[in-house]
């Protein structure tokens, strides 16, 4: 259970995203909002804040959306990005549309290609985000993928070895662990999150990623039931799982 911290009202709704400050202080006085089923009337009130205020906090009849620190687990689908500023859709745009005026935002964890699917954690903890991606950390990341032409059998050495060097780059890749499914797919393990760096880990040994789609990052997997554009909201000790390796 997170420590609760104390906020004034009319704050956290507007960091929350119902508004300006303006806005709810508005929607208090009107009397839509209540705190274990009484209504509250102080916009300046002080509230403790932690996981469990979508219990007990109601606007308009409805739970108030969960606070942060907030950790949202998601199934990637195929065609939306990671960014908040390239055109096109967004994974920003999968999430309820008041998420976006949160304070603090919510950024994903690392990025996938907008041409990967799979897990993808979002949150608005910067502390966890980079512990997350930290380079010293080597959280783990498991790959699911398709490749254009059949593996050869030397590839799980080469990206075993610790030596393989991509194009442009000056270190050469950690070492990675490659587990053959059948001709054309492969499960790759890396612990480092260079761009591209699956398809261009392919494209070093002279083969092409047809799909990509990863499956687990440290001790979070993606769940068999959880649909593309699908997302679930990670208590904090679930979320600390991604450190268990
Ligand atoms: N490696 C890639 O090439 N793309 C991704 O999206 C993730 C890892």
């Amino acid at each position: 259970m997170t420590k609760a911290l104390m906020a004034r009202l009319d704050r956290l709704l507007a960091n929350l995203g119902y508004g300006s400050r303006k806005d709810v202080q508005a929607l208090v006085a009107s009397g839509k909002v209540a705190l274990d089923g009484k209504i509250l009337k102080d916009s300046g009130a002080r509230i403790a804040v932690d996981a469990a205020l979508p219990e007990r906090m109601t606007i308009r009849g409805a739970a108030v959306d969960p606070p942060a620190p907030l950790v949202l687990l998601m199934h990637k689908p195929l065609g939306v990005t990671c960014s908040h500023k390239e055109d096109g859709e967004k994974i920003y745009d999968l999430l309820p549309r008041r998420w976006r005026l949160r304070d603090p935002g919510l950024s994903t964890v690392g990025r996938l290609d907008k041409d990967t699917s799979g897990l993808i954690l979002i949150t608005d903890d910067g502390d966890f985000l980079h512990r997350v991606i930290s380079p010293k950390r080597h959280v783990p990341k498991t790959y699911l993928t398709t490749l254009d032409r059949a593996l050869k059998g030397s590839e799980g050495e080469v990206f075993a070895a610790g030596t393989l060097m991509l194009e442009g780059e000056e270190k050469p890749l950690l070492p990675a662990q490659l587990d053959v499914v059948d001709g054309k797919t492969a499960r790759l393990t890396i612990t480092e999150g260079r761009y591209h760096q699956v398809r261009r880990m392919f494209a070093a040994v002279g083969n092409h990623v047809v799909t990509l789609h990863r499956e687990r990052i440290g001790g979070l997997t993606l769940p068999a039931d959880l649909e593309p554009g699908r997302y679930r909201i990670l208590p904090a000790n679930e979320a600390e799982a991604v450190f268990d390796v």
